[in-house]
């Protein structure tokens, strides 16, 4: 069942969503060489307090794991696609690329987002490459989106990109409904190989997209915390994630980042 929301819950959504991007826009201004990942997840859970919600990810079972989620943020470090736990041990160094993937309830209503932050002055040309694609994927995919289009619209122009950029679209992985819950149907593929049901997109849905681009490879493997995938290959990752919701109009992005 893919829910629908009325205008009024979307309103409820993109105060979420404004507590999600609020939250980032702090973690990446605080993001640099020395801190612990863990010192990001303390931020998180102090600015979500403080601006009145709850992180949605904290204790949150998704389906597909047997455990609950022990932290608030995923913070996904270099060949780490997604799911990457927040550690006491790791510091964060130059050159670095680190997708920081974060979500909270506000009353019923959860938001999601995330960036990808590159630690140092200029990334090379690989990881620009990689990092403009990924971001360039989810605003392609924010303009197919209107009542009427399909799943598949929003997957094929996410590997699109990824073919025109010379990255890969990673398997097994993609985007979710969300509103009342973190994950609710549809699950959006990020690579068109992992395309089940191809649904029509109708008013009221309302999606978590987020395209998961690797410099090296399509394929992931789970790593060994149980949490985090990795590419198969180490190579780096990107991994850029925005709630949106379906309106007569086409899409309205409900977690609006200043800076990509
Ligand atoms: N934004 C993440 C996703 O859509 C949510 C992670 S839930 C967690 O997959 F429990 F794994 F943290
Ligand atoms: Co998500």
């Amino acid at each position: 069942m893919i829910r629908r929301y009325s205008r009024r819950e979307i309103e409820r959504i993109r105060e979420a969503c404004e507590v999600v991007v609020k939250v980032l826009q702090k973690l990446k201004g605080f993001i640099k060489e020395g801190i612990t990942t863990y010192e990001l997840e303390v931020l998180a859970r102090e600015e979500t307090k403080r601006l009145g919600a709850v992180p949605a990810f904290l204790n949150y079972k998704p389906s597909f794991s047997k455990n609950s989620y022990p932290f608030a943020l995923c913070v996904s470090v270099n060949s780490v696609v997604v799911h990457g736990m927040p550690s006491k041990e790791y510091r964060i160094k130059e050159g670095d690329l680190i997708s920081l993937d974060f979500g909270v309830r506000k009353g019923n209503f959860c938001g999601d987002g995330a960036p990808t932050v590159f630690v140092g002055k200029e990334p090379p040309e690989d990881v620009k490459r990689l990092m403009e694609a990924t971001k360039t994927a989810l605003k392609r995919a924010v303009k197919v989106i209107r009542p009427g289009a399909r799943l598949s619209d929003i997957t094929r122009v996410i590997n699109e990109t990824a073919e025109e950029f010379g990255v890969y679209a990673v398997r097994n992985l993609g985007g979710h409904g969300i509103g009342r819950r973190v994950h609710e149907e549809p699950f959006i593929p990020n690579n068109l190989k992992d395309l089940e049901k191809d649904v029509k997109l109708k008013r009221g849905m309302v999606l978590a997209i987020e395209p998961m681009f690797s410099l090296g490879t399509e394929e992931v493997i789970d790593g060994k915390d149980g949490w985090s995938i990795v590419t198969k290959d180490n190579s780096l990752s990107a991994h850029y994630e925005y709630t949106v919701a379906v309106v007569k109009e086409g899409c309205e992005v409900l977690t609006e980042f200043k800076d990509g």
